[in-house]
């Protein structure tokens, strides 16, 4: 399947949607593309690239940072390496060790980098115990980008959800029609307390729309849906 850039913040923000198998399920990925203040170019959570997606990123702009913001979304970091070796590349902690055939330049923390420090805060998701991820604001555009901490599947998904899907969003996990977290923070959420600063902190954050890998994307009411979404943990 051939994927192309969608402009979604006209000028500033770009999103690829991209198919990918996992735990036996088709589901979809987004990678986020965001032209920053500088003009540069910042890929998170990278797909696979052909040569037709590749032309349409160079039209936008020089690559310069490479984002793995979660310890499940890495995949086809080396091969945007390859396609562009002077972009910096920027890891979840953990993924150094879970793919320590990587090459990195920096672990991503809860302080953004310098250089995008005028378009982003950051935050880090740990104390969990399967899964984590570094949360961004893009403060010029208010928007949250996101990958496992919300998934937003349901009758109104734009693409097809199989059977395995249906399974586990609507009997075991009951996030059918509800943004809810990854599936593999439900199971594990580790230390409450420290992952709900962290989930705190980001609902301080102004923000009116969120970007997230799997499912729609959250454009009304995002901060309540975000707060329903991790009530359990913020109850805690
Ligand atoms: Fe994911």
């Amino acid at each position: 399947m051939a994927c192309s850039i969608e402009e979604y913040i006209p000028g500033v923000i770009y999103l690829v949607e991209y198919p990918i198998h996992f735990g036996g399920m088709d589901l979809f990925s987004r990678m986020t593309i965001v032209r920053l203040s500088d003009r540069k170019l910042w890929l998170h959570s990278p797909c696979k690239l052909d040569a037709a997606l590749k032309s349409e990123i160079d039209r936008l702009g020089e690559v310069a940072y490479i984002i793995a913001p979660g310890n499940f979304h890495h995949r086809y970091v080396a091969d945007l390496q390859a396609e562009y070796p002077n972009a910096e590349t920027f890891l979840c902690p953990g993924l150094e060790k879970k793919r320590a055939d990587l090459r990195f330049d920096w672990i991503l923390g809860n302080r953004p980098d310098p250089r995008w420090e005028p378009d982003f805060e950051q935050a880090l998701i740990q104390g969990t115990r399967m899964i984590n991820e570094v949360a961004f604001l893009h403060k010029p555009t208010r928007t949250l980008i996101l990958v496992d901490l919300l998934e937003n599947i349901g009758d109104d998904y734009t693409h097809e959800a199989g059977l395995l899907l249906r399974f586990w969003w609507k009997a075991v996990f009951h996030m059918w029609n509800h943004p809810k977290p990854a599936p593999e923070y439900q199971l594990g959420w580790g230390d409450k307390e420290i992952v709900k600063k962290a989930l705190e902190r980001i609902l301080s954050w102004e923000f009116e729309r969120i970007i997230i890998a799997h499912g729609n994307l959250i454009e009304t009411d995002a901060k309540a849906v975000a707060t329903k979404a991790w009530e359990n943990v913020l109850k805690a």
